[in-house]
């Protein structure tokens, strides 16, 4: 057993970086996630015996108690799963929409979308996923009793933890915004007498919710007292779910998308995530260049970038949804043809403005040739066992504590996932994402996602398990972080930890973090034609790579918020 922390003096420093690092190594298993006592939820499972599923399980629900934010038994998440036999599996327990959610729900008579309708309140509430999902993968995937998993996180709902300065930031912020939405400011604002930093923050309704889980399993949750009070709340607030939507609810294992990059296979979250297939398509554009010469976040780098994403952006507007309700040509977007075709017009000396960039329309699609044979507030986190077994898991609520809807007398914050559907065909959502049909409203249907966990192997072996939070910023962030690494050869906590820009077609602009672009960068992307936007608040990217030398695994939190990793 070891526990190493070593400071790592980066590689960047020559690329005008400084980003001198810590890194958290293990051999025997690895936890990166937004806080410290989630950390230690899943390390405590891992010492006992359980496997990276049962750890994530318990990370899951710690989180649910500790990051109210976006921990949630009242959202939905996506579970990736490379196991040490090989196998893999995506956990899909997204939210569905309700019974009674039709595509026009939030448009006034004369066609408008209306404001807020999707983010805030009882409609824009989809059904949750998490409990049963979490559910699902410890059935199938874990090794542990639910009752084990789940101690930890009743012990922080019950005996409370020293709430940290960003979450009682987050309490006082949401004590203004939450106007009207009094049991959630019961529970978390004191009714306005607000949490110190350092205080005890106790949350005995939310002990009690996740004790009838931890007995009665997902059927707890989905059916009796809980279920009856989730829907109260949702009516209070003007939504529709009914018992009905809670009882029909699904989660599902789903296969993972998958590709390659330079000789790595990567596997990500499938529809209806449009994450994983993004990802995938922007890598297969980005294979074919040489990053010999480039100089990291040069405006040649910006440029090779920003190109990729808009297209793959394009093609999300039209073909991604529930994969449930639509046929989405996964194939072809996975395939390096389509990456050719799509690149085509690709000049690396110049811009292709957003206006010029269509989403593939149906002959270009079936244009692409198949070769034969052929058979993506939120919160990441990563998880890695002694036995090599991988878990990464993106879970939210959509915004910083969802609908603001509490469930009244239970503890738990239900999301506003609703406003990922496309409101309005070719109308941004509070991302600025752009849908269309394959993304409208349905009963049932699962909206649109841009989570996209992820797992890299080589020969069969993870060698880097990772994720971000972020809305439409999330599959970039992803992309980036391999790009650093593959391509730049930085270090995981390097990679993970310098700054990040990104461009989603729509707006045709480059959003940058602070300190990303220089200003001879970006007086020379100017010139090109690109137009620049300063952008704050890039996901916490928290991952975990497998150590080149000693051949255990570095912790990579996010070291720009303040997440957290543990090993042994
Ligand atoms: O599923 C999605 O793509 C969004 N609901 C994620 C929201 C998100 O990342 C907000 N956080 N920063």
């Amino acid at each position: 057993m070891k526990f190493i922390s070593v400071l790592f003096l980066s590689l960047s420093l020559s690329m005008g970086v400084l980003a001198t690092q810590p890194s958290i190594y293990g051999e025997n298993g690895v936890v990166v996630a937004h806080d410290l006592q989630a950390c230690e939820a899943g390390i405590e499972i891992l010492k006992n015996g359980g496997n990276a599923v049962d750890a994530a399980v318990a990370v899951s629900y710690a989180l649910a108690v500790t990051h109210p934010q976006a921990g949630n038994l009242g959202g939905g998440g996506f579970m990736l799963i490379h196991l040490a036999d090989g196998q893999k599996v995506a956990i899909d327990y997204r939210e569905m929409a309700p019974g009674q959610a039709h595509r026009d729900m939030f448009l006034d008579d004369s066609g408008r979308v209306v404001p807020l309708l999707s983010t805030r309140g009882g409609l824009a509430i989809g059904v949750p996923g998490t409990v049963a999902g979490l559910q699902l993968a410890l059935d199938n995937y874990g090794s542990m009793a639910r009752k084990k998993v789940m101690k930890p996180a009743i012990k922080l709902a019950l005996k409370g933890f020293p709430i940290p300065y960003d979450l009682a930031y987050s309490f006082g912020w949401l004590n203004k915004a939450a106007e009207g939405f009094d049991e959630t400011r019961r529970v978390f604002c004191r009714n306005g007498e607000l949490y110190m930093p350092g205080e005890m923050f106790k949350q005995p309704d939310l002990a009690k919710t996740l004790k009838r889980i931890q007995k009665k399993g997902k059927a707890g949750f989905y059916e009796g007292e809980i279920a009856e009070a989730l829907v109260k709340s949702s009516t209070k607030y003007g939504g529709t779910l009914t018992l009905d939507d809670l009882m029909n609810y699904t989660a599902r294992v789903r296969q993972p998308v998958s590709g390659s990059y330079r000789g790595l296979e990567v596997l990500s979250m499938p529809p209806p995530s449009s994450g994983g297939i993004a990802l995938i398509s922007m890598l297969n554009m980005l294979e074919p260049m040489v990053f010999d010469s480039v100089r990291w976040h040069s405006a040649q780098h910006i440029q090779m970038l920003s190109e990729v994403e808009k297209r793959a952006y394009a093609d999300r507007s039209v073909w991604l949804g529930d994969s449930d309700f639509l046929d989405v040509p996964q194939d072809k977007l996975l395939s390096k043809a389509y990456a050719s075709m799509r690149m085509a017009d690709y000049d690396s000396l110049s811009v292709t403005p957003s206006d010029s960039i269509y989403p593939l329309n149906d002959s270009q699609l079936a244009a692409i040739k198949l070769p034969g044979h052929e058979s993506e507030e939120t919160t990441h986190f990563s998880v890695v066992d002694k036995w090599g077994n991988a878990v990464s898991v993106t879970t939210t609520l959509n915004w910083s504590f969802g609908s603001y809807v509490t469930e009244e007398g239970y503890g738990f914050l239900l999301n506003n996932e609703m406003d990922d559907f496309s409101s309005k065909p070719g109308e941004p959502n509070s991302f600025g994402l752009i849908g269309n049909e394959a993304n409208a409203i349905a009963p049932k249907k699962r909206m649109l996602s841009s989570m996209t966990p992820t797992i890299l192997a080589k020969d069969g072996k993870v060698v880097l398990v990772v994720g971000a939070p972020g809305g439409s910023t999330i599959i970039t962030t992803v992309l980036q972080i391999i790009n650093n690494m593959v391509d730049f050869g930085m270090p995981v906590h390097d990679a993970v930890n310098v700054p990040r820009f990104h461009h989603q077609w729509r707006p045709d602009v480059i959003h940058y973090g602070p300190g990303a672009i220089s200003p001879e960068t970006m007086l020379v992307l100017r010139n090109m034609g690109y137009e620049l936007e300063p952008r704050y608040g890039y996901g916490e990217v928290n991952a975990i790579a497998r150590d080149k030398i000693f051949g255990g695994w570095i912790g990579a939190p996010d070291l720009k918020t303040a997440s957290h990793g543990t090993a042994y």
